[in-house]
């Protein structure tokens, strides 16, 4: 048993992770403004410091609960869009939560550190999937911020001798198996809760974004990878931090199209998703999905929901349960 910090820890893919910690017999602290995540989704078994990730007497207050075995940083600011609306603040707040979280666990002595990093880091890429060797080109402010994110923590490395684990997500869906939590944004723009939410008459139609796309059905492929299975890498990679810093691509390795998606959503549903189509959306690639085969050869990871139809029939059992997501929404 041992016991993590875990900042962003009321959000969608902290929450997971805090459950999967929790599973496993460890103690977590969890670290989070709840500007964009919710107490409900904080379970219980954790212990929540409410404040900003560089806010000094939070991260004094946070790391007064250690001392920790590791510090799994999920804080950040994560929509593409609103990236390219404000990309300042993109970087200086995401660049400057991992610097002062960084530098904090550093100073309490604790040398380890996961980072929520993510598939924004390729851009447009070269080839699918995308392994860790492709070049690190972003094409949004956000994608941008998390590179920025990864290198910084190569200076803690070389100067503080801390170690750090980048977690390149692709797209994460699905909800715990348990029906412990879900997925609940504010505004929501992924596709999957989109889609359910248009299914469930709790949100509009979804438009699709773009239908002449150079992909066998006209429209963009993601690789999905259930929450839980993020959450469980994770867990996965904590040991090799003992030797080494590591970085890792992570989806489940297959790519869907969103009218795949739209399809699996109605078959879980018994019912079409209703929508409409639309133009594309800016800065969105054609096909991003991830060969992940270095995590699994390096940790053993394999994803344990890695069938569509079980992340969604997953997220579809939450929202029907929480409509209204954790109930603390403010706007649509
Ligand atoms: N889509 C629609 N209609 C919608 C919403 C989405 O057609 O209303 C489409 C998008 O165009 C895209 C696919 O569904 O083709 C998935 O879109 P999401 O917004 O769910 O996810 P993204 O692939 O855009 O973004 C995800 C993460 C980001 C991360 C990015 C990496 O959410 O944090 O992958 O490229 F940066």
């Amino acid at each position: 048993m041992a016991r993590y910090l875990v900042t962003g820890g009321a959000g969608y893919v902290g929450s997971h992770t805090v459950l999967a910690l929790l599973d496993r017999g460890d103690e977590v602290v969890v670290l989070d403004d709840l500007s964009k995540g919710h107490r409900g989704a904080v379970a219980a078994g954790a212990k929540l410091v409410q404040g900003r990730c560089d806010d000094r007497a939070a991260l004094a207050d946070a790391f007064a609960q250690g001392p920790f075995e590791a510090v799994l940083h999920f804080a950040a600011l994560s929509l593409v869009g609103d990236s390219m609306r404000d990309p300042m603040r993109y970087i200086g707040e995401n660049l400057g939560g991992v610097a002062a979280v960084a530098g904090a666990a550093a100073k309490a002595g604790c040398r380890k550190f996961v980072l929520s990093s993510t598939a924004a880091l390729f851009g447009f890429p070269e080839r699918i999937p995308i392994d860790e060797e492709q070049r690190l080109e972003p094409v949004s402010a956000y994608g941008e911020s998390k590179l920025v994110c990864e290198r910084a923590l190569s200076w803690a490395e070389r100067v503080h001798g801390l170690r750090f684990a980048a977690l390149r997500y692709f797209n994460a869906a699905g909800a715990d198996p348990a029906g412990r939590a879900g997925e609940d944004h504010d505004p929501e723009t992924h596709l999957v809760p989109l889609a359910i939410g248009a299914a469930l008459g709790t949100r509009p139609p979804l438009t699709v974004f773009g239908t002449d796309y150079e992909t066998p059905d006209g429209t963009c492929i993601r690789d999905y990878v259930h929450v839980t299975d993020l959450a469980e890498a994770h867990l996965r990679v904590l040991p090799l931090l003992d030797h080494r810093s590591v970085r890792y691509n992570l989806g489940n390795g297959t790519g869907y199209s969103v009218k795949q998606v739209l399809e699996t959503v109605g078959q879980v549903a018994g019912r079409p998703v209703p929508h409409a189509f639309g133009p594309r959306r800016e800065g969105d690639p054609a096909s991003l999905v991830a060969s992940s085969a270095r995590l699994r050869a390096d940790t053993g990871w394999t994803p344990r929901f890695p069938a569509l139809e079980d992340i969604v029939r997953t997220a579809w059992a939450w929202h029907a349960a929480h409509p209204q997501g954790y109930g603390d929404r403010t706007t649509g």
